[in-house]
């Protein structure tokens, strides 16, 4: 018998949920999808060093060697993210993610600009928008931002989204895809009600899916649906028919290992649903969101969660550019001194040529030879330059 991947992906659109590049690999999805937690999840590998460190180099190059470091940080972000990007369309066939600064959810204006810089970035790399989705939170500026992005050709995908009212404005607004979380609804429900479980079918998080899904296909909505955070595979079971979900490498897994019948439990040809359609303009939104103390929280807790892994990788990252721009101006210093001090050029620096003191040409002469090469004063400077960044 085939296994769950294998019978899920003749139904669904599989899409793997990382920023890690064998993971996506290993499954071969159509598409991928990634956020700053899982950004700067794949950031701490040391596979992913260079990449890091490509972006911070492009970053200081494009805005000066005189910048503050906040703004080479600033703009490495983005460059981090498209360059992941990039790397992950060399593997899938279909289309990426990528997430705007989630400190940018209430900023209509601002998210529109970031969209578009990150469109840019992707389109100096040589990858045209088609295959770029931007990925903002689902707040009524958000949804907005996303409104005027899809009318310029940029494709959005709206996501920490956990309301029906969500859901609906996006349709509205004509977003190709949104982002329906599942597992963050069951997280909440169980903690609101101390069950520590619910059979799939009875999963809140698959409820709210299941809904929004019947009722963009009754009602003709383009917009695609992807169910998004999986706590069991129980859950995706329960979604099989689904436009899209998105899938840790971890659940992937466990479906790629099990093999049992899997059932289409949604079918775009026969949507199921009693609901009347309803509009959703920004009071609407305002009200039916602050009836859903879930949506309002999860919604609220996401962006915080966003905005402090962003801020964490952009600690990461100052601390990264003071190593490399330490270095570099390290090994500027050293040919500086055998410029001033190596006066036949010979590439050694006698204790007669030494124009600093004593004291310092025993410091650094440590086999005692009475001459200093590259590497005598390389690893004398480079042990006064460990210690200042310790
Ligand atoms: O695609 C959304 C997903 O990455 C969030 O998953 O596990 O953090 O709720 P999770």
């Amino acid at each position: 018998m085939a296994s769950l991947l294998d019978q899920l992906s003749a139904m669904t659109v599989v899409v793997a949920d990382t920023g890690e590049l064998d993971a996506i690999r290993t499954f071969e999805p159509r598409d991928a999808t990634t956020n700053p937690s899982l950004i700067l999840a794949a950031a701490q590998k040391p596979a992913y060093q260079a990449l890091i460190d490509e972006a911070l180099k492009s970053s200081r190059e494009h805005i000066g060697s005189g910048a503050p470091v906040e703004d080479v940080v600033n703009e490495a972000l983005d460059e981090i993210c498209v360059i992941f990007g990039k790397e992950i369309l060399r593997i899938v066939p279909g289309r990426v993610s990528t997430e705007v600064d989630a400190r940018l959810s209430f900023d209509t204006e601002a998210t529109i600009e970031k969209a578009r810089k990150l469109i840019r970035l992707y389109e100096e790399l040589g990858v045209t928008k088609d295959r770029v989705l931007i990925k903002i939170a689902s707040t009524w500026e958000g949804i907005k931002a996303a409104e005027t992005l899809e009318k310029e050709g940029i494709n959005c995908n709206l996501t920490l989204l956990f309301g029906f009212c969500q859901a609906v404005a996006c349709a509205e607004a004509g977003v190709t895809l949104i982002s329906p979380f599942v597992g963050r609804i069951l997280d909440w429900f169980k903690a609101e009600t101390g069950r520590d479980s619910y059979p799939g079918p009875e999963d809140p998080g698959v409820i709210s899916v299941t809904k929004i899904f019947n009722y963009f296909k009754k009602f003709g909505y383009k917009t695609e649906v992807m169910g998004a955070s999986f706590r069991n595979i129980e859950e995706i079971i329960e979604l099989a028919g689904c436009d899209l979900l998105t899938i840790s490498p971890k659940l992937l897994e466990q479906l790629r290992n099990t093999k049992e019948p899997l059932l289409r439990k949604l079918n775009k040809e026969n949507p199921s649903l009693a609901e009347e359609e309803i509009h959703v303009d920004k009071n609407k939104f305002d009200s039916m969101m602050a009836l859903d103390r879930m949506a309002s929280e999860k919604l609220d807790e996401g962006i915080r969660g966003f905005s402090k892994a962003i801020e964490t990788l952009e600690l990461q990252l100052a601390h990264r550019l003071a190593v490399l721009e330490g270095g570099a101006a390290f090994s500027h210093a050293v040919q500086e001194i055998f410029l001033l001090n190596d006066l036949d050029g010979d590439g050694c620096i006698t204790r007669e040529e030494w124009l600093g003191s004593d004291a310092v040409f025993d410091a650094l002469d440590h086999d005692h030879d009475g001459r200093l090469l590259q590497d005598d004063v390389c690893s004398g400077l480079g042990a006064a330059l460990s210690l200042s960044t310790v």
